[in-house]
């Protein structure tokens, strides 16, 4: 099964023969696959090859190591569209997941000059400063830091927050939320953020930056959210 002759790393063949045997269901979601020592045996390599195959495939997600346990067949990533203007409860929702958040900051201040350019505020104008760990069935998914100027939302409690801010927006205010502009990068994840999702500190994040404006163009909200690159895929589709 493994070619020591191929131009290909053993690891990296091993790593293949791991990634069709979890998408042919071989070893389904949730199932603990053979030992480092059973898959060097079966495979007739070092431990060591098998090791960086397994570690390959941790950190592509498809894989998550136990403590004491052994290795797993982790849950797919989830596949966020990229087409349309959505809020993390209705993204959460359209697949089955109950959203949920704890509000880790929550205070007013003075706009940063950043988020002044941003949300297009003078100096001196103040803003909530929001930090929210978004989860999906109980599991921290994203963490997202908001600017929203105070002048928009003179009544904005801490309930509308664990809930859905858009909901929110859209049934408490007579406004249309219209459109946003993203941007996305990737990073390692910085020390905070990997408390808040329980990642290694040497995980990655997907970051976007995304402002976004109400119908009649006013900018409401300048977010930056790191969401976990183990479980999420971003997805667009593309026309010519
Ligand atoms: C997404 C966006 C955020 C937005 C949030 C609103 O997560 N990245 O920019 O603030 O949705 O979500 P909700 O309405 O669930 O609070």
């Amino acid at each position: 099964m493994i070619n020591k002759q191929s131009h290909v790393p053993v690891y990296a063949q091993i790593e293949e023969q791991l990634k069709t045997q979890i998408s042919e269901q071989k070893y389904p979601v949730g199932t603990m696959i053979p030992s480092e020592r059973e898959l060097a045996t079966q495979y007739k390599v070092s431990r060591m090859t098998v090791r960086q195959a397994l570690a390959e495939l941790v950190k592509d997600g498809l894989l998550r190591r136990e403590k004491g346990k052994g290795t797993f067949v982790a849950n797919p990533k989830l596949e966020q569209p990229l087409n349309g203007l959505t809020s993390f409860t209705e993204d959460m929702r359209s697949r089955g997941l109950e959203p949920s958040s704890q509000i880790v900051v929550f205070e007013k201040k003075k706009a940063p000059f950043d988020v002044r350019k941003d949300l297009m505020l003078e100096e001196g104008e103040f803003v909530y400063y929001i930090i929210r760990v978004r989860n999906a069935d109980g599991e921290p998914m994203a963490v997202e830091r908001t600017y929203l100027p105070v002048h928009l939302f003179p009544r904005l409690d801490m309930t509308a927050l664990e809930s859905s801010l858009y909901s929110f927006i859209e049934k408490q205010y007579p406004y249309q939320i219209g459109n946003a502009i993203q941007q996305m990068e990737a990073a390692r994840i910085n020390k905070e953020d990997a408390t808040f999702l329980n990642v290694r500190p040497d995980a990655v994040s997907l970051l976007i930056k995304r402002t976004s404006y109400l119908k009649d163009g006013r900018p409401f909200e300048s977010v930056h959210s790191a969401y976990r690159a183990d479980r999420y895929k971003f997805i667009s589709e593309i026309k010519r």
